[in-house]
């Protein structure tokens, strides 16, 4: 069967701290287990990057959802696509929390350290490419958790 899969990227409502990220997390576990989503949030200096995976209708609600939320604001779908398998089949929503970090000489390597060490081998090569290249705000390095 088909897998849709859709993924955004956001800005992170200011001061949002530790116990907001937990209660999203419970309230995405909770609700994604009961319609079949599954996927993964990445956190980065101001900014989400999520993928949700699933039936169709229940992807898309769960996203329009998502962007009524105040926690975050100005949602951009990056990729909307239907897949065979999923990105991630055993993770009700995964959560990787990258810091900002500054440059440095070894940093490419750390870059890829941080982000690539989160992502199961499941994920398709397009979608890791998507994870990885992302930076949250221009200019700044993804570190290692
Ligand atoms: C960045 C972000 C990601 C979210 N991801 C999900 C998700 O994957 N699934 C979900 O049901 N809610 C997610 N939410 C929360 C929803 O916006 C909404 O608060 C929740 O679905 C309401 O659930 P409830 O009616 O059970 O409390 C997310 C919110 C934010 C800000």
């Amino acid at each position: 069967m088909a897998v849709h899969r859709l993924v955004y990227v956001s800005t992170t409502a200011p001061g949002l701290d530790q116990p907001s990220l937990d209660a999203i997390l419970d309230a995405a576990r909770r609700n994604n287990a009961e319609m079949g989503i599954t996927g993964f949030l990445l956190s980065l200096d101001g900014h989400f990057m999520q993928l949700l995976e699933g039936p169709k209708a229940a992807v898309e609600s769960t996203y329009q959802a998502i962007c009524a939320d105040s926690r975050h604001s100005n949602p951009v779908v990056v990729l909307q696509t239907d897949g065979e398998t999923r990105c991630f089949p055993d993770w009700r929503m995964g959560c990787h929390v990258a810091r900002q970090v500054r440059p440095q000489a070894d940093m490419k390597q750390q870059t890829s350290t941080g982000v690539a060490g989160a992502l199961p081998v499941s994920v398709t090569p397009d979608v890791r490419a998507l994870f990885l290249g992302f930076r949250g705000s221009p200019g700044v390095s993804i570190g290692v958790q």
